[in-house]
């Protein structure tokens, strides 16, 4: 038996107060040379917050952080880095308008001066996005052009290009897919092989135990359990240390679709020509519809095109019977479509209104009495909403700002739930929510469609669509490459069509 590493970093007694919100209130772990430590914990039980302090990006209000055996105070988060901390946040924090190179330089530019140091970072910036398995992003790109995907990528190339020794990624997967989860798996293994740590967080259980040397459960911002094998530990016991209760089944029950039920939603022969083409789908009523596919398969652009927001180059869509015009969201939701988009932060919430208002929003003319607004009526409706959703802390008056990742998930998701739509369109309705919540949203996903509402679900997570979907649709390069009922199909084989040409 080897004795266990010297800690790297240990924290004790960790608190950090927000006003009205006790953050963290007691965190004590400590990270080992070489290995990755997962953090996990329901959506608000602190991580981010703790990678905010331990990065610098917070100060504590009590508590000690000691890094290499040495207390310390980061004051901010480029004194971090200079001691070998790097952390690449939950929302990314790139500056748009700047180059690829420049952001990943951003705070620890180059020594050598002028033209050269341009072309070393460009030289450089090239050579990590490679070993991140991307040669297609360009290092003279404005960041403000990329996908969130890419997005995530030009952000670990900074942290790094940094040659730290501890770092920290919240929740990196979340916009990944499984092949570029695949290529971050491998890179995190190159640098826990020299001696890098890594924490790593993730609502996914499978790549903890993938990837996971040690686990730390968070709870209400204090640690319920530290230092788990990630291998070894069983599911059922994490879910009861983060959620304090036992979960069974995560997915609900499905009543077979009525094949006689009408048809609510259907698509014929949609391109938009350029990402998708050819793609026919049909909607019953009371049915969930899954789409799966990688990033970039044209799952979303679908989505928009069929809600307006882009145009089709051809094809139809129609709901209930009735074509929509081309290209007009109008139409879409006059007929009854809703979409939820994927990139929320950018296209859903109003960050520093009320938890109520992002969630009435697009339902205030249900809300409008004599020309006012009922004020007390959407706060009722809301607050059901947040509780059967589960969005902490409770209170629909709190600024969507101040809400964990998850949460902010939540109140977008409770936006269309409120909506009574004809077709509601999910596109990555739980990523970055925990496990206990996710349930709770199929749920009221479920429920819907039992009240007649056709559903379309894109995800990245092949387990949820086929726990979820009735009809499954594979999406491969802009073309369905299966359609079929999901109890027909398996994940090996899900996997298969959505990766075909495409595994490495
Ligand atoms: N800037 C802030 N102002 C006020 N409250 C905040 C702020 N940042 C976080 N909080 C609160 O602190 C708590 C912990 O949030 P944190 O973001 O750390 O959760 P998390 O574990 O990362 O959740 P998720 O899984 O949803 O990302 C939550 O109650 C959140 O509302
Ligand atoms: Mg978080």
């Amino acid at each position: 038996m080897t004795a266990p590493a010297a800690a790297l970093l240990s924290v004790s007694g960790l608190v950090k107060r927000f006003p009205g919100v006790l953050a963290l209130q007691g965190v004590d772990f400590d990270v080992r040379a070489g290995e990755v430590h997962c953090l996990l914990g329901q959506n608000g039980a602190g991580k981010s917050t703790l990678i905010k302090v331990l990065s610098g990006a917070h100060r504590p209000d009590e508590g000690e952080i000691r890094w290499r055996g040495e207390v310390v105070s980061f004051g901010n988060p480029t004194a971090a880095m200079r001691s070998g901390v790097a952390a690449i946040y939950q929302e990314l924090d790139l500056v748009a308008g700047l180059s690829v190179a420049d952001n990943v330089f951003l705070g620890h530019e180059l020594s050598t001066a002028g033209f050269s140091r341009r072309a070393e970072a460009r030289r450089r910036t090239r050579a990590l996005l490679d070993r991140l398995g991307h040669p297609d992003i360009s290092p003279d790109r404005d960041v403000g052009r990329l996908s969130v995907a890419h997005q995530q990528v030009v952000s670990m190339a900074r942290a790094l290009s940094l040659d730290g020794q501890l770092l920290i990624m919240d929740e990196p997967s979340a916009v990944l897919d499984p092949d570029e989860v695949r290529v971050l798996f491998g890179v995190i293994r190159e640098l826990t092989a020299q001696g890098v740590a890594v924490v790593y967080i993730s609502h996914r259980l499978a790549e903890i135990r993938e990837i996971g040397d040690r686990v730390t459960v968070l709870k209400d911002g204090r640690t319920v359990a530290t230092g788990l094998p990630a291998r070894e530990v069983k599911t059922s016991e994490l879910i009861a240390l983060m959620t304090g209760r036992v979960l069974d089944n995560v997915f609900p029950d499905r009543k077979p679709v009525d094949p006689a039920a009408p048809e609510v939603l259907v698509v014929r022969g949609l391109a938009d020509g350029d990402r998708f083409r050819g793609v026919d789908l049909t909607v019953r009523a009371g049915e969930v519809v899954g789409l799966a596919g990688l990033v970039g398969s044209g799952r979303s652009e679908i989505l928009e095109t069929i809600y307006g927001a882009r145009k089709a180059a051809e094809g139809t869509v129609a709901v209930d019977g009735r074509p929509l015009r081309r290209g007009s969201v109008g139409a879409a939701v006059r007929a009854g479509m809703g979409l939820c988009p994927e990139e929320r932060k950018s296209q859903g919430l109003l960050l520093d209104q009320a938890v109520y208002r992002n969630i009435t929003v697009s339902s205030l003319s249900s809300f409008a009495r004599f020309g006012f607004l009922d004020d007390r009526a959407e706060r009722a409706r809301s607050a059901r909403l947040t509780e059967s959703l589960d969005v902490r802390p409770a209170g629909v008056e709190r600024v969507v700002r101040g809400l964990s990742g998850g949460n902010q998930q939540k109140v977008v998701l409770a936006r269309w739930l409120l909506r009574e739509c004809r077709v509601l369109l999910l596109d990555e309705p739980t990523r970055g929510v925990d496990v206990g919540a996710r349930s709770e949203i199929y749920e009221l996903v479920r429920a819907l469609a039992d009240s007649g509402v056709a559903v379309v679900v894109v995800s990245s997570d092949v387990e949820e669509v086929l726990g979820l979907a009735d009809r499954v649709l594979v999406v491969r390069e802009g073309r369905v490459v299966h359609d079929g009922p999901a109890d027909e199909i398996d994940e090996s084989r899900v996997l298969d069509l959505v990766m075909e040409g495409h595994a490495a």
